[in-house]
């Protein structure tokens, strides 16, 4: 493990349901919450899980590194969530983190647009915090209730656009139709995505330079298992390796990524 990376009995601060599948879990995470950047994930033992060891990745949502506050948002998905969901403030969670590497941070006046999918906006709400010139944010989602962490973008000063795909909120159609309206508005932004893989190949379509970050099934999350490997195309663009997204990424540039 390096010097960045902590393993910590993180003791829960609050565990609280959003809306729908949705919940924020707050942890007492003083050395995570220090050293996470944008994009970056940790990996968590959900507690009396004993016949299911393997650990959850989780994107790092929100730090506040003076209080030692780290935050993850997750949705209700099958056994390994639906435990978390039950937990309650007080509990030791064990944490890795954190892990990967994240997304490229803005330099100077350099614009940016995020693009997120359903609980992806909680992988680039860091990346948002931190920058100087507050992102347009792009949030899509099935329905509305699909849609998270309105407030907190807001609070950012960020220019929130949503769409949803029956219409309840926003734009009615894909999050990649706002994509292509901001980048007219600000050519060459940096553009910044987490979400399902059809919306970030989509992104990766409109903008070959923008930054995804891949929710790949994990095991051991430090380079260890080989389970999450994913297809890059090699140097020379004309082939293909393996590359492991818990260590080369979750996020990639878009146009490095061979989908099969
Ligand atoms: C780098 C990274 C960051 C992530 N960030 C978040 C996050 O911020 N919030 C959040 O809610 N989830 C996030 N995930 C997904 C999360 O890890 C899984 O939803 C979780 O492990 C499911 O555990 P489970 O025991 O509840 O479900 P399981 O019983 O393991 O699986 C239940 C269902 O969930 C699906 N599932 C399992 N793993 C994933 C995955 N990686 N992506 C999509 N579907 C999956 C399975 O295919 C299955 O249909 C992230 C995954 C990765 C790799
Ligand atoms: S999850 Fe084990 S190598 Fe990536």
């Amino acid at each position: 493990m390096s010097k960045k990376q902590h393993q910590i009995d993180a003791s829960i601060l609050a565990n609280t349901h959003l809306q729908g599948e949705y919940f924020r879990l707050d942890l007492y995470a003083p050395e995570i919450a220090r050293d996470a950047r944008p994009g970056q994930f940790i990996h968590l033992q959900v507690p009396d899980l004993e016949h299911r060891i393997l650990r959850r990745p989780f994107s790092i949502f929100d730090t506040d590194p003076q209080s030692g506050r780290l935050s993850i948002v997750y949705k209700t998905v099958g056994e390994g969530t639906f435990k978390l969901s039950t937990c309650v403030a007080g509990q030791n969670v064990n944490l890795i983190g954190p892990l990967g590497i994240g997304f490229t941070e803005p330099t100077g006046n350099q614009r940016s647009i995020l693009v997120a999918g359903g609980f992806g906006c909680a992988a680039t709400f860091l990346f948002a915090k931190r920058a100087a010139i507050k992102p347009v944010v792009l949030i899509g989602g099935r329905s509305s209730i699909d849609i998270l962490l309105q407030d907190e973008y807001k609070a950012l000063g960020c220019d929130l656009r949503i769409s949803t795909d029956d219409g309840t909120m926003g734009h009615k159609g894909l999050v990649t139709d706002l994509l292509k309206v901001a980048l007219r508005e600000m050519p060459g932004a940096l553009v910044a995505s987490c979400g399902p893989n059809p919306m970030l190949k989509a992104v990766g379509n409109i903008d070959e330079n923008a930054e995804i970050s891949l929710e790949q099934p994990m095991c051991c999350g430090v380079g260890a298992c080989f389970a999450c490997v994913i297809k890059l195309k090699d140097d020379n663009d004309d082939g293909w390796r393996f590359a492991r997204s818990c260590m080369e990424g979750p996020v990639f540039k878009a146009h490095k990524v061979w989908w099969d």
